[in-house]
């Protein structure tokens, strides 16, 4: 059994993506920077994350690769080697971030050298296999799913094969890609694949194109990329470094716990970080391990048929009010009451010990709130289970509860002074998901957050 780290938090999606966890990271790391060094890990995905960030002069950036909390000075964040990384995205998010700070990023950014790199090829062959089997319908099409296959198939490009460059294996990449493609009626150079800069595209390219334009990147790139394990090792041993896990997607993503296939290709559980590290830290030596949650309803993307789908008045309403729009894809979400049975499993697997609450202003006068309670099958209490059909059988059971006035909440300070409504809500959903709320969210503001753990009147 592994010694509780102090401070070490770690936050993860709870349901089934966009939670909000971006935002969390941020105002933890600003506190603990006050008064500790602080790393930001970020253990897995790739460029399907999306997390808005918005200044105070109005501009907005959209982080996809980079960890939350790049916007601190002092902080280290690192990009482990569980992700998949696209050289040309990140930089222009690096570029981004600099042209945002004028141009000196405030954070230190580490890349590990053994992260799997997810290059246009990937992107190219994820587009060919959505016109031919099911299986890559539902992808962002950012070329995870591939890159994490290369690692299956033990032939996998990883940062260090940029830094020092490795033309030949990357060319031996694209000519394995090419007859990929081709194998699927395609051809690589002229494919169109989708870039997060401003939603634009290019074309692969032919090979010579292709290998100079990465060696470029790499050249860029070289100086943030670094062997991690005697980094990581000794700042774990240094008990004053303060350590923030950032992990992307959500447990309901995850394609052993999700529904198969709306799901992605890497470990969205604490357990990720474990592998990442290489040992190193061990997720349950990290105290506070929250599954972040929208607090009133949930949001979903791709082809799962949810069993708590709302109606559609209810579910437009909460769309346009929560920007209920992909970051990353600007795809509509879909909206769900909270499912209790799918998230009291998903912080089990996702080995959970806390809760935040976003979103907690999206309710509405004199409309309950309807939360599933149980899933019925033949008339007998059944259990979540992560398979589509099994889930269109069920039937959900719900109880509707006491709503509370939005305004109100988004301009209390103190936990103490949260209508009685909100508190028994809160309460409510520690008791059926079994796990106590650390924090929720009252309005999109920075200073719109409550912490509830230092709020004796809620216990
Ligand atoms: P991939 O991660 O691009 O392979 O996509 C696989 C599935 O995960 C698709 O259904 C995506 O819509 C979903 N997905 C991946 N990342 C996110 C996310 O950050 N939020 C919500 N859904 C996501």
């Amino acid at each position: 059994m592994s010694t509780i780290r102090p401070h070490a938090v770690a936050y993860c999606g709870g349901a089934y993506g966009d939670e909000g966890k971006g935002r969390i990271v941020d105002e933890v790391v600003a506190s603990f920077v006050r008064t500790h060094k602080v790393i930001v890990y970020r253990d897995n995905g790739g460029a399907n994350a999306g997390h808005t960030v918005e200044f105070k002069n109005g501009n907005r950036i959209a982080l996809h690769q980079l960890p939350s909390g790049v916007f601190h000075e002092g902080v280290h964040v690192v990009l482990g080697k569980g992700m998949v990384i696209h050289p040309q995205d990140l930089l222009s998010e690096i570029e981004q971030v600099e042209q945002a700070t004028g141009g000196i990023i405030p954070a230190t950014i580490l890349i590990d050298e053994q992260a799997v790199l997810s290059l246009d090829t990937h992107r190219a062959m994820e587009g060919m296999l959505k016109n031919w089997e099911e299986g890559g319908k539902g992808s962002t099409g950012r070329g995870i799913a591939p890159a994490y296959v290369d690692v299956l198939y033990r032939h996998p490009l990883r940062v260090k094969d940029l830094v020092p460059f490795n033309r030949e294996k990357i060319e031996k990449h694209y000519r394995l890609y090419e007859a990929f493609v081709k194998g699927l009626g395609g051809e690589l150079a002229s494919t169109i694949v989708p870039l997060l800069t401003k939603n634009t595209q290019q074309e692969v390219g032919g090979l010579s194109i292709f290998v100079d334009r990465l060696e470029e990147q790499a050249q860029k790139l070289a100086p943030f990329v670094k062997g991690l394990n005697h980094f990581l090792d000794s700042h774990w041993q240094d008990l004053t470094t303060a350590w923030v896990f950032e992990k992307a997607q959500a447990i309901g993503l995850d394609n052993r716990w999700g529904v198969y296939p709306d799901v992605t290709a890497s470990d969205c559980t604490f357990d990720g970080i474990y592998s990442a590290t290489e040992g190193v830290i061990d997720p349950m030596a990290i105290g506070m391990r929250a599954a972040v949650l929208k607090g009133t309803y949930m949001s979903s993307v791709g082809t799962r048929q949810l069993p708590t789908v709302m109606e559609s008045e209810l579910a437009d309403k909460i769309r346009e009010d929560a920007h209920e729009y992909g970051a990353t894809t600007r795809r509509p979400r879909g909206i769900a009451h909270l499912d209790i049975p799918a998230l009291r499993f998903f912080s089990r697997v996702g080995r959970c010990t806390h809760l935040v609450l976003t979103h907690m202003d999206i309710v509405y006068p004199s409309m309950p709130i309807s939360v599933c309670v149980n899933y019925t099958l033949n008339g007998k209490t059944a259990p979540y289970r992560p398979d589509q059909q099994y889930l269109s059988s069920i039937q959900p059971e719900y109880v509707k509860m006491e709503t509370w006035d939005s305004e109100e909440i988004a301009s209390v300070t103190k936990a103490s002074k949260l209508p009685q409504t909100t508190k028994a809500f809160i309460s409510f959903l520690e008791t059926q998901i079994g796990l106590p709320v650390d924090l929720i969210t009252t309005g999109p503001k920075r200073d719109q957050s409550l912490s509830l753990r230092k709020s004796k009147a809620m216990r």
